[in-house]
């Protein structure tokens, strides 16, 4: 497994089959640890992504850690961590179709190698790759969907998104994070 992901990550790390090989400081190909369990797919590097070669070390990393410690997992012992796209978009704008088209095999490769249980998708550029049939975050978060490879897929907010929505009222979409994340750790706990 380790070797599998080793090779392309190596490959992608060269990549340039799109115009954010250009720009990027460096790939961000995987965080956390690689596991046949849980796996979450972001949205793309924003700056310090980028600067480090990390995913979710900002801001929005930060809360992401603190809501899966909320359950007791953690990116060193739990969590395969990974981005729709592997470069980041100038100004973090979204993704381009082409970009996301020309970054796929690295994502598939990443889902078929691991083959996780659980694979989280975090806001709606992950949906939209993931589940193009659903329509917004909002309608899809919390619901368990058949995935790739036997696994299930639940659709949750994006960090980012909890940052700019204070609120921790019943329905508040912190509140929401919350019901989440609990349930994800629900099902998790019963996978051996
Ligand atoms: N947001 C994402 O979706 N991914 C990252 O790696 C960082 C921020």
């Amino acid at each position: 497994m380790y070797e599998k992901l080793n090779l392309i990550k190596s490959i992608c790390a060269n990549c340039k089959k799109c115009e954010l090989s250009k720009s990027r400081t460096n790939v961000v190909f995987s965080g956390g640890i690689p596991n046949s369990k849980l796996m979450l797919i972001g949205e793309a590097p924003g700056y310090w992504e980028d600067m480090k070669g990390e995913p979710f070390v900002g801001k929005a990393g930060q809360l992401l850690d603190k809501i899966f410690a909320c359950v007791g997992l953690s990116r060193q012992k739990d969590v395969y961590i990974c981005n729709t796209i592997k470069c980041r978009p100038p100004e973090n704008r979204n993704p381009l179709p082409e970009e996301k088209d020309a970054c796929r095999e690295y994502l598939d490769a990443q889902i078929e190698i691991l083959k996780p249980k659980i694979i989280l998708i975090c806001g709606n550029v992950a949906l939209n790759t993931m589940l193009p049939n659903e329509h917004g975050i909002t309608k899809a978060r919390g619901k368990w969907f058949d995935g790739p490879f036997n696994s299930k897929m639940m659709p949750i907010f994006h960090p980012s998104y909890l940052l700019r929505n204070d609120s921790r009222e019943k329905g508040s979409p912190k509140w929401l994070m919350w019901q989440d994340i609990k349930e994800i750790k629900r099902v998790y706990d019963l996978i051996e």
